[in-house]
């Protein structure tokens, strides 16, 4: 990206056929990306769809807290999109501190969508009580984990923020986990995953689809190594490709990271949400082609960098177009009219 062109809103369009991609980056005046993935095969009876995503509203116990409206915000714009999607993934940390009070909040507000709700959990809705709570307002017959196929597409959503226990030999009390899960740099309770149980659940779950059938994963970190000391990571992803290394066509949507960033390794693409709370930086690396990065958020804006996103499939393998939906742009006017690469 040119210096002249830091100004300006980035622009990422990218169409892969059965294994290549390429991408076409440039400055285009928009804050968004346009993902659309493509692929050889023919598709036969399909209905297209959209889903959206919501991640990361952090709601604190204040009453009328910011973050509160933002998540309403949130809820506002996905009931509002012109194409009304099948389903809204929530991409984990409701709450800031896993309170109940939080996470009854974040409850009421997500009741006003206008549509199914699938949610995954985060670090911060689980680690006051292990997932207590979190389990019985938004778990799946009280699981963190579940799958469902939906129009020729299968749909994972697993928990990939479970740690060694590293409190009882410290012997800390609820809060004091939750601290130290809370922090972005996480030196005590180090790097987390799914775990041994949920990998082999996945083998079972996956074992009978065809490779040609699209499969979509959230999990509420990346399944690449963007930043582990952030925990923009999850520990077992090499496992999780290798089991989802049958398929054609693989998509991840993770939360965590407050910002949006994609990436593709082998056949699944990478593809990171907005949060509704606050952007975090991006960390100090250099992303490997054909990452993209937006320009930092403006100061100046509180909502600046702060969205959802839909996802429209538009095939029955699984061609997709994702769209980031930021809550204020001054383009987002142009937004609305739809970008397609
Ligand atoms: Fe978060
Ligand atoms: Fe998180």
């Amino acid at each position: 990206m040119s210096q002249s062109s830091h100004s300006r809103r980035d622009f990422l369009s990218l169409s892969g056929k059965a294994g290549f991609s390429t991408l076409v980056a440039s400055a285009a005046g928009i804050n968004l990306g346009v993902i659309d993935v493509v692929h050889a095969q023919t598709s036969g009876a399909f209905s297209p769809f959209r889903f959206a995503m919501i991640s990361d509203s952090h709601l604190f116990s204040e009453a009328d807290h910011k973050f509160d409206r933002q998540l309403e915000d949130a809820v506002a714009q996905v009931n509002a999109m012109a194409v009304k999607p099948d389903f809204v993934l929530f991409g984990g940390d409701i709450a800031q501190n896993g309170t109940e009070d939080q996470l009854v909040k974040g409850k009421k507000i997500l009741s006003k969508l206008n549509t199914r709700l699938m949610v995954i959990p985060g670090e911060h809705d689980w680690y006051l009580d292990l997932g207590k709570t979190w389990k019985g307002l938004y778990g799946v017959n009280n699981s963190d984990h579940w799958s469902f196929d939906h129009k020729g597409v299968h749909f994972i959503g697993l928990n990939g923020i479970l740690v060694q226990d590293f409190w009882t030999a410290k012997n800390l009390s609820p809060r004091e986990r939750m601290a130290a899960m809370e922090m972005l740099e996480g030196p005590i309770g180090g790097l987390w995953g799914v775990g041994p149980e949920q990998l082999d659940w996945l083998k079972k779950d996956v074992a009978k689809l065809s490779p040609a059938t699209p499969v979509v994963i959230f999990t509420h970190a990346p399944l690449w190594d963007y930043y582990p000391r952030w925990n923009f990571q999850e520990a077992d992803a090499p496992q999780i490709r290798e089991i989802l290394s049958k398929f054609v066509n693989v998509t991840s949507f993770h939360g965590h990271v407050h910002h949006t960033v994609y990436n593709k390794i082998g056949n699944l693409s990478s593809i990171g949400a907005m949060s509704t709370s606050w952007p975090w930086p991006y960390p100090p690396i250099a992303l490997p082609y054909p990452a993209s990065q937006q320009n930092r958020a403006d100061p100046g804006n509180e909502k600046d960098g702060m969205g959802t996103l839909a996802a429209s499939f538009t095939s029955a393998t699984g061609s997709k177009v994702v769209q980031y939906q930021p809550f204020e742009d001054s383009l987002n006017d142009f937004l609305k009219n739809g970008i397609h690469a």
